[in-house]
């Protein structure tokens, strides 16, 4: 398979020659010389419109992109993360999110914990001496889980769901205030169970619980079970190796979501996720959502020149996709080296950042549309009001056409050509946002294939790990 330098395919030079040429066509421009424009350039797939007619790009963009990504070898790449070889190189793991999603289709163990997290779930849903379930966790082992919370809410169940992750004892202070120890319930997602934050703060739950039994008041989710029965667990769930921590809500790491949301609507999701994996095996390059929305951003990174990416959900539900896609994005692609351990040199992973449109709209969408820096952003919207959708359309078309007047004077001028894609789900259910959180995945996916990094180890991270454990043993 391809690991050379993507800028030594063909496409690539190609594609830089098309950038040159199209240099002074304007969105506005393109609009009016293509009539069509906004249904060529927008793709649907059940439950999901994609549209990237605001994208600054063409039929023959989008046709040399295709050609890219079918020069890194993407199909083949595709496969081998379907076929279970080990992708993540550094790591020699295979990465097997997708089987947990894959319904009856799922490998044996899959269904296994599954099961038992389903019976987990009925069982605290159901029991009157619990009220409170305080997940445990950071990054991977908590993003996922709190997002699925906040963004599909707590349904049938009078139990209260809180979450800590930071190791600022106050996080853990407020996910326990006018809790009763008694009827608390602690969830510890820790992959490794070695993380100090997730640790720290366990260590603080079973001192606040006393003399209680912690078999009795935690549970564990972790690829370490032998450390969370020496912390003195005893209902633990399996994390295997091959499910990296940010592709991990899928897994027992969602049991907590599964408790909060019930588990239809965490099956649901699961099927969600899957709709999704079907469609990017088995579609064409061209007209692949997630490989285009990977294209798209590679388009616009290293030859548009963008270096941050916005993501602006139009639904207060998803006011944490940002903050999930951070991790997603930038955990898995913030890297400069290649598979082959070569120093790149074209642009990665970009900054990704954003919150709940309408409220950016009062803070930093003035730069978006003023600014000195482009940023292409992606626009959600999922139908939930009429003033949503009317605001998330205004603000990519203001972006993108900008001010015509001339009379304006300069401050009130909208210079506009600024790109963006329009997400549009269905309506906003656990079936939709499993497919809105796969195609991001296998964005993610298909752009480490492009840029030819690994996508599934984040070495990066461990440094600043080892260095404040060094600090902390010398009492710093
Ligand atoms: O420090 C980064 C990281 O390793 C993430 O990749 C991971 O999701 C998070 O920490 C939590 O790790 P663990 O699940 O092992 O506690």
């Amino acid at each position: 398979m391809n690991t050379t330098p993507p800028t030594a395919c063909t496409a690539w030079t190609r594609l830089t020659e098309y950038r040159q040429r199209m240099q002074g066509v304007s969105l506005a421009e393109q609009f009016q010389r293509e009539r069509d424009r906004a249904r060529h350039l927008t793709l649907e797939i059940p439950g999901i419109v994609f549209d990237y007619s605001r994208q600054r790009i063409d039929a023959e963009g989008v046709g040399l992109l295709a050609e890219l990504a079918g020069q890194r070898d993407l199909p083949q790449w595709r496969s081998a993360l379907f076929d279970g070889a080990a992708v993540n190189s550094t790591e020699q793991r295979a990465v097997a999110h997708m089987a947990l999603r894959a319904g009856e289709t799922a490998p044996a163990e899959v269904r296994q914990t599954l099961d038992r997290m389903r019976a987990l779930a009925a069982r605290l849903r159901g029991d009157p001496g619990v009220r409170r379930i305080v997940h445990l966790g950071t990054g991977g082992s908590a993003l996922g889980p709190q997002l699925i919370v906040d963004a599909l809410g707590v349904e049938d169940t009078a139990l209260d769901f809180r979450f800590a992750a930071n190791v600022d004892p106050l996080d853990l202070q407020r996910a326990l205030a006018g809790a009763d120890p008694e009827t608390t319930r602690f969830v510890v997602v820790s992959k490794t169970f070695t993380t100090q934050e997730t640790l720290a703060n366990a260590h603080a739950a079973r001192r606040w619980l006393g003399q209680r039994d912690p078999a009795r008041h935690f549970i564990a989710v972790t690829g370490s079970a032998a450390a969370a029965r020496a912390f003195g667990v005893q209902e633990v769930l399996p994390l295997p190796d091959a499910i990296g921590g940010r592709f991990s809500l899928w897994s027992a790491v969602g049991v907590t979501a599964m408790c909060a949301v019930g588990i239809a609507r965490f099956d649901e999701l699961l099927a969600g996720g899957h709709d999704v994996d079907a469609h990017f095996v088995t579609a064409p390059l061209s007209e692949n959502v997630p490989a285009l929305m990977a294209l798209l951003g590679v388009w616009n990174v290293n030859f548009l020149g963008s270096g941050t990416h916005a993501v602006l959900p139009y639904a207060h539900a998803l006011r944490l996709l940002p903050a999930y896609l951070q991790q997603l994005e930038m955990e898995s692609n913030g890297k400069s080296v290649d598979r082959e351990g070569r120093a790149v040199d074209y642009a990665t992973a970009p900054v990704l950042w954003g919150a709940e449109g309408t409220v950016g709209q009062h803070s930093f969408h003035q730069l978006l549309h003023q600014g000195t820096q482009i940023v292409p952003a992606d626009f959600v919207v999922a139908g939930v009001s009429p003033e949503l959708d009317a605001n998330a359309r205004a603000q990519a078309d203001a972006l993108a056409f900008g001010t015509t007047d001339p009379a304006l004077p300069p401050y009130r001028r909208h210079p506009g050509n600024r790109p963006s894609s329009t997400i549009r789900l269905g309506r906003l259910d656990a079936r939709h946002l499993g497919r809105l959180l796969a195609l991001y995945e296998h964005k993610v996916f298909a752009q480490g294939v492009i840029w030819n990094i690994n996508s599934f180890d984040q070495w990066g991270v461990e440094l600043g790990k080892a260095l404040a454990r060094q600090l902390l043993t010398k009492g710093t």
